[in-house]
């Protein structure tokens, strides 16, 4: 339980800014975008994103297959100053008139974490404003109290290129991690299955698309570990399975033609929803063994909730068993600064700070009594 903010000292100032309107600075650059947001709030109402930058990196790391850490961190550095500056400009504010500035301190690549952390530091020594340093996983875990208001508890999936776990939110800094990928990221599966069909980056949505016109049907890759109790999930034997099957028919016929492509396509998502799926309908149920609350609810965040076929079996299984469905707007699941401006606010409202000695962390558990997960997935350490 518990976030453990061990990087910096946390200071905290019982029921401070308990009914002020709070506007806060946030800062990320953990990944591969670079982003800065103001966000404004006032107790009992919808929060307010006044503005919203994020300066992606795609083409610059387009030549090498995967994100090249030392290239993300040249580039966070050489944008986060223009990023604040846009987006300080775009909600029609100064940085005097923030009340906070909040920054990604982990996980992540550590160069691109490091160059958020200095900026923030710079701004708060320059401006005399708090500094806050958030979890990245608490960004994307608390989106959905910015976007829908969501009261506590309730279930996350996060399903990112570098993540995928299930976490119980109790509180801001309260989470339960009930089980995650014991390997790849699915998003991480998207995209190398999209490599070995031949599909552009970034692979989800080139495999999505590919796979409207393809059968699931035709190509019947595994489900791995639904055998098996419990939310962990693997994803990286789907692959192999799915490189398998490519390299019989390329053998076979020498080639691959497009209906090929769209059905093989086709016949992973399916099998990487259909986990999904099955280990979202477990973690209800232990959500709902252990949570006392009249609406439960299971959100979505990371790039991978983008998938319309992993939507619709999600919006389906919580129809059926009583949940309500929430996936907040697509900008908002895949990385950005807001979700890092409101953590920030929602710890500046608990009084909860950090001193200068705020460092960055490559790794950074939300539920730090939960057992290490395997792995450092294309994205940098997994938490
Ligand atoms: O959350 P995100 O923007 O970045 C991080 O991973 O941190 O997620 C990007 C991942 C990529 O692996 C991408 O292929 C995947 O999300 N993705 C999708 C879709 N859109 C993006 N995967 C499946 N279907 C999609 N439509
Ligand atoms: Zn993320």
């Amino acid at each position: 339980m518990g976030t453990g903010v061990t990087c910096g000292v946390p200071m905290r100032q019982e029921n401070a800014h308990m009914s002020d309107r709070l506007t806060v600075l946030g800062l990320e650059s953990s990944c591969d975008d670079t982003a800065a947001s103001v966000v404004r709030h006032e107790p009992g109402a919808q929060a307010e994103i006044l503005s919203s930058v994020v300066f992606g990196q795609t083409e610059l790391h387009a030549d090498f297959g995967g994100i090249v850490p030392e290239i993300a961190a040249r580039a966070h550095a050489e944008k986060l100053d223009h990023c604040v500056e846009q987006a300080l400009q775009s909600a029609g504010l100064t940085l005097g008139e923030m009340d906070a500035i909040a920054v990604t301190a982990g996980p992540g690549l550590i160069g691109g974490v490091l160059s958020g952390v200095m900026c923030a530091k710079g701004l708060a020594v320059g401006s005399g404003l708090p500094l806050i340093g958030v979890n990245h996983l608490a960004g994307h875990a608390l989106t959905p109290r910015l976007t829908d208001q969501l009261p506590f508890p309730y279930l996350v999936l996060l399903v990112s290129g570098g993540h995928c776990q299930f976490l119980i939110v109790r509180g801001f800094d309260d989470f339960t991690r009930l089980g995650g990928t014991i390997d790849d990221a699915p998003g991480e599966a998207f995209d190398k299955t999209a490599r070995l069909l031949g599909l552009p980056q970034p692979g989800g949505p080139a495999v999505e698309q590919a796979a409207k016109n393809g059968s699931p049907d035709r190509f019947r890759f595994p489900r791995p570990l639904l055998d098996r109790d419990g939310c962990d999930m693997s994803f990286s034997g789907l692959k192999t399975a799915l490189r398998r099957a490519r390299d019989a028919l390329i053998a076979k016929q020498n080639g691959l033609t497009k209906q090929d492509v769209a059905d093989l396509s086709a016949g992973f998502q399916a099998a990487v929803c259909d986990v999904l799926v099955e280990k979202s309908r477990r973690a209800m149920l232990r959500f709902s063994a252990s949570e006392r609350t009249k609406l439960p609810a299971l959100t979505v965040a990371g790039g991978v909730a983008a998938n319309s076929v992993v939507r619709q079996g999600l919006t389906t299984l919580c129809a059926e068993n009583g949940f309500r469905f929430v996936a907040p707007p697509l900008q908002y699941c895949t990385d950005n600064a807001a979700m890092i401006a409101w953590a920030g606010l929602e710890n500046l409202r608990a009084g909860v700070t950090h001193d200068m000695t705020l460092t960055a962390r490559p790794r950074w558990p939300l539920d730090e009594n939960s057992k290490p997960m395997l792995g450092s997935g294309k994205k940098g350490a997994k938490a």
